[in-house]
């Protein structure tokens, strides 16, 4: 394994998140969250696949701590499910579920893994959506209340947290297109979404501090876009995908201040932003977390036409990941550069809290007595080591990056794609729930040996 050489004290990780890979859904006093609503919506999800067991992690946590431990990484990002703390999102703790996290923390520190919990990676109790979920003002007090709730009970043993997980793909997905759940289609009308998504972000902020944490994080999508050409009306297009896709959910956390979508036909002072928002939006975090998979690239649109004043472009002649999507390493060394270059000193170190692959895996025959069926995906190494490369470049060109966390431990439940898409370092057969490490989960665990040797 050819690696250069990352600074001491780097950390290096695998990420999940609780409705992809725990299952157990109607176990110890969970409630139902809006994934277990969507998915059991007829045509929703490719397959009609649900997490109700997926990778059965609830049980089948002590292994997978262990494959961690082997693996050799210093960090693990997972997420907690609110409806097993808050069963309707609100109110007297499940002590039941609490507990799970509690014993899986335990295990983390015991193998020196270091635990970085997302509070919410998109599975709002339904009870909330019943009241109007991320459209309703409220959802982001109860959010805090939450946070208070969790870190009353982990706050001893975990000092690192992330607060949301990618705002803007659940606005777009979850609200304005209606791919993911709750699987609304309010197009712009669900701008309140990304504020009260924010609000809840920095009133948790100052929950988690006030209570002890070391450092606060939030995990966003991160997209370098690129013009679909060199006219002006492409280049301007992408401006305006930028600053909906990036600027929307930075600009107001490091800045304080809202872009201007004015060019997407939204008003420059919503109703719903009300004054002393963007103060607790803009609450100090300690960490940027970054999720990159690839660059966008945009060529402008009629909204006459589309309702869009920009149009996504395929890139041409790349490589391409099982998903289809384009693999472009350099993207992740722009996209940091960029961040670097538009925050400056406002800019937090930054994590990578999720960068990966899917691949179409198929486990060679098994061995004679049945164990283990090697997957042999080349492609997945060769994405991770172009893209650790190009993180790497990145921390020469100066940019202050901490850590690289993986997506994903484990072939998971992939939201709208169920569990056709394999992102993986260790193979869930989901007939048996066997987990076979696959060739790059060896060459992952090489590489970090490699790293601490120095
Ligand atoms: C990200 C999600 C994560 C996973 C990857 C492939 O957008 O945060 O849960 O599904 O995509």
């Amino acid at each position: 394994v050819v690696l250069p050489g990352f600074p001491q004290g780097f950390r290096w990780g695998v990420s999940t998140a609780s409705y992809q890979i725990e299952g157990a859904v109607r176990e110890d006093g969970r409630g139902p969250s809006i994934w277990d609503t969507f998915t059991h919506q007829p045509g929703r999800i490719k397959n009609g696949d649900t997490g109700d067991v997926a990778c059965d992690h609830y049980h089948r946590w002590p292994e997978d701590v262990a494959l961690m431990a082997d693996l050799g990484i210093d960090a693990y990002r997972f997420s907690i499910a609110w409806p097993r703390v808050q069963p309707t999102g609100r109110g007297t703790p499940n002590t039941a579920g609490l507990g799970f996290y509690d014993r899986l923390v335990d295990a983390l520190l015991e193998h020196g893994i270091k635990p970085l919990p997302t509070l919410l990676h998109w599975d709002l109790p339904q009870a909330l959506q019943d009241a109007g979920g991320w459209m309703n003002r409220d959802t982001a007090y109860h959010f805090a209340d939450y946070s208070a709730v969790v870190t009353a009970r982990l706050g001893d043993r975990v000092k690192s947290w992330i607060t949301l997980n990618e705002p803007i793909v659940h606005l777009a997905y979850g609200y304005a297109f209606g791919m993911h759940a709750p699987g609304e289609a309010l197009m712009f009308d669900a701008m309140p979404v990304a504020h009260h998504q924010l609000l809840a972000h920095g009133l948790a902020t100052a929950v988690l501090r006030g209570s002890g944490a070391e450092e606060v994080l939030i995990a966003n999508n991160c997209t370098p876009v690129r013009a679909a050409s060199e006219q002006p009306e492409d280049a301007a297009a992408a401006e305006i995908y930028d600053a909906f896709h990036n600027r929307l959910f930075l600009d107001p956390i490091l800045l304080g201040t809202y872009p201007d979508l004015s060019a997407m036909g939204l008003p420059a002072d919503p109703e719903f932003v009300e004054p002393g928002d963007l103060e607790i939006i803009s609450t100090r975090i300690d960490g940027l977390g970054v999720n990159y998979y690839n660059p966008t690239r945009i060529a402008a649109a009629d909204p006459a036409a589309t309702g869009l004043p920009f149009d996504f472009r395929e890139f041409e002649g790349v490589p391409r990941t099982a998903f289809g999507w384009p693999v472009i390493p350099e993207g992740l060394t722009e996209l940091l550069v960029g961040l670097k270059e538009r925050y400056g000193d406002a800019l937090p170190p930054i994590t990578i809290t999720e960068n990966g692959c899917s691949t179409a895996d198929e486990p060679a025959a098994a061995d004679e007595d049945g164990t283990v069926g090697a997957v042999h995906d080349a492609a997945r190494i060769e994405y991770l080591e172009s893209h650790i490369n190009a993180l790497y470049r990145a921390i020469e060109a100066g940019v202050d990056v901490r850590g690289y966390l993986t997506w994903s431990l484990l072939d998971n439940f992939e939201w709208a794609e169920g569990y056709s898409q394999r992102f993986g370092l260790v193979r869930v057969d989901f007939e048996t729930l066997r987990r076979i490490p696959k060739d790059s989960y060896h060459w992952y665990r090489a590489a970090l040996a490699a790293q601490r040797k120095g």
